[in-house]
């Protein structure tokens, strides 16, 4: 018997090493480099190599990863407020790092809450709506949620002049990004339009801004987000929020006014004639109230068949004053008048049906008519609903190229009032090549995408991920899975000691819960022999076990294949319940949070 208890504390000692490589090799290799200072702190072991993308020929591409060239290329508006010489926008902006494990990748964030903040930066070059695409593409994190606040783009129409000067009437071609307050949420999409007959700009605002699905997460879940529009010289659209299309639409029907006015409007001078019959019915002038009908009953009545309960003591009042109530001491007879004491429902009737004068509940009249109306019947003089009459619209005009006529733009501006602070901006990026946007999403956002993944994944499906890359994995996850196992069967089940004070499953338990949960499933292969035969076997136990330990061995090649088919069934059928799962409190560990890094 204590044989076997060793044996077990030696197999616990065993899987906890295992496990403990296992996890301490797992992290190491993730780590895809270190700088040369390695300090050792988790973070460090944590860094992952980011490069920005390098990119030709754009009209704007900003990663804010060179603070020189960001400081040459973004100016603060210095506008002042229209009624005095304070700034208008005094909230403050700074770079910050977009991840903790991405050293370099750099962001903008604004960092003052209640404040309108307003930055703007050159394209590189003009762009013109002629016969290639427009895309814009961004990233936005809100890193302390949003209350009520945007974080959208306007790309600004040229000129755009000094940009010190922006303020919110500066003029812009499209207005694209988030917005929200309070429960309400939007995805802007707005373009300004010029009419082509008098010159005369107005905006036009996407229809469904505000039905995007999920957007709400977006303001409320702490990751990095990506947004995207893409519209093309044939007038139709495209919005996406992390690279799943929210919608695609037209610039001629989704917009709101219209692009186009209507042909026709109604006359203004048109108006209802006096005697114009509107009503479709009429009550019948014919009709008639029958004699019995008796327009005096009431609606209720007092139940005829109720009976007055016995304990109902009609002597009694129902409320009484209360005898506690004391006249208070700034009570002013002159003013305020005679004093009362509040009424109380009496005591005495707590105990009975009720107090006071008895009265039958009321109940429906059966006799009730009502008053008598005549029915209704077809008007012979109705004209129909009237209408007034149409007339050309003198403002008519049709453009049937929206996308060509939008001014050029050659800069991007946020200008933005925000409740919450810290909203992070990141990749900006104007191009009319979609290979682009999507080359510099795999290498920025993507990346974001997974580090934060990885932080929510739940165990299995990290494995799963980290196996896919590196297949020798799978033999790790095997040894450690399968060696245990089959171990445990051997010394531990296949000959069980029934006396409860030294029972090994006790400290099997004490080193690995889920040690213990496995073998409430054994495998159909090692069905434990029957109860009263190991009973038998513990008094041959030293014997016995030595030649089992090699039976098992043997049969090990076999287990070990049908168990990593299992293993990837049930990984795919389900992630939640499965063995790792002791996992999760070691990866919290390791991976230090992500969601705030301590801003400059
Ligand atoms: C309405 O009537 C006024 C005065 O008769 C006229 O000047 C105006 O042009 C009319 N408007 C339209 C739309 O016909
Ligand atoms: C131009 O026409 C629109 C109607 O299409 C009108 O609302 C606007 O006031 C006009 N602008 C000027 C400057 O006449």
């Amino acid at each position: 018997m204590g044989k076997k208890y060793i044996s077990c504390l030696i197999l616990s000692l065993l899987l906890t090493i295992t496990y403990q490589n296992f996890c301490y090799g797992q992290e190491h290799d993730e780590t895809v480099t270190s700088d040369s200072d390695d300090d050792g702190s988790s973070e460090q072991q944590q860094h992952i190599d980011y490069v920005t993308p390098q990119i030709d020929e754009q009209y704007l591409y900003e990663s804010f990863d060179d603070e020189q060239k960001f400081q040459l290329r973004w100016h603060k508006s210095t506008a002042h407020k229209a009624d005095s010489s304070d700034l208008k926008y005094d909230g403050e902006w700074g770079l910050v790092q977009t991840q903790d494990r991405l050293k370099d990748d750099l962001a903008l964030i604004t960092k003052s809450k209640t404040r309108h903040h307003a930055y703007a930066a050159k394209l590189d070059k003009i762009y013109k709506f002629n016969s290639k695409p427009f895309i814009l593409q961004y990233e936005a994190q809100f890193r302390n949620g949003q209350e009520c606040g945007g974080a959208y783009l306007k790309l600004l129409a040229v000129p755009s002049g000094d940009l010190q000067n922006l303020n919110d009437k500066s003029k812009y071609s499209i207005m694209f990004g988030p917005d929200k307050c309070g429960n309400e949420n939007k995805l802007h999409f707005i373009f300004n339009h010029k009419n082509p007959k008098n010159g005369t700009v107005t905006e036009k605002h996407w229809t469904k801004a505000n039905s995007v699905t999920n957007l709400d997460e977006v303001f409320k879940d702490n990751r990095w987000h990506q947004f995207r529009l893409e519209i093309y010289p044939d007038n139709t659209f495209q919005v996406s929020v992390d690279k799943h299309y929210a919608q695609k639409g037209s610039l001629l029907e989704d917009f709101k006014p219209p692009v186009n006015p209507p042909k026709t409007i109604d006359d203004p001078n048109d108006s209802k004639p006096e005697d114009w019959d509107e009503r479709e019915k009429i009550p019948d002038p014919d009709a008639v109230k029958p004699d019995d009908w008796d327009e005096s009953q009431p609606r209720k009545i007092a139940d005829p068949n109720a009976v007055k309960p016995d304990n109902w003591d009609e002597n009694e009042p129902e409320m009484i004053a209360d005898p506690d109530a004391k006249k208070p001491d700034d009570w002013d007879q002159e003013m305020d008048g005679d004093w009362e004491a509040p009424l109380i429902p009496n005591p005495k009737c707590s105990s009975l049906a009720g107090c006071g004068k008895w009265s039958a509940p009321l109940i429906d009249n059966p006799k009730y008519k009502g008053k008598w109306k005549a029915p209704l019947i077809a008007n012979p003089a109705y004209k129909g609903k009237w209408v007034p009459r149409k007339i050309p619209n003198p403002d008519f005009y049709e453009d049937l190229n929206p996308f060509k006529t939008m001014a050029p733009i050659d800069a991007v501006a946020f200008e933005l009032w925000t409740i919450s602070d810290n909203i992070a901006f990141d990749n900006i990026l104007v191009t009319d090549d979609l290979d682009t946007t999507n080359y510099v999403s795999s290498l920025t956002y993507q990346i974001k995408k997974e580090i934060s993944d990885e932080a929510t994944d739940n165990l299995v499906v990290k494995a799963m991920k980290y196996a896919n890359k590196n297949p020798w994995m799978w033999a790790v996850y095997l040894f450690v899975i399968g060696i245990p196992l089959v171990l445990f069967i051997a010394f531990c089940c296949v000959s069980p000691v029934k006396k409860p004070s030294d029972t090994p499953a006790s400290s099997q338990q004490d080193y690995d819960p889920a040690y213990s949960k496995k073998t409430d499933h054994p495998q159909p292969d090692y069905i434990p022999p029957p109860e009263d035969e190991p009973e038998q076997q513990a008094t041959t136990s030293i014997n016995k076990i030595d030649e089992e330990e090699e039976e098992e061995e043997l049969e090990e090649d076999d287990v070990e294949e049908q168990k990593q088919d299992e293993e990837e069934e049930e990984i795919e059928e389900d992630e939640e319940e499965d063995e790792p799962e002791p996992e999760p409190e070691i990866k919290l560990r390791s991976s230090p949070r992500q969601r705030r890094p301590r801003k400059e």
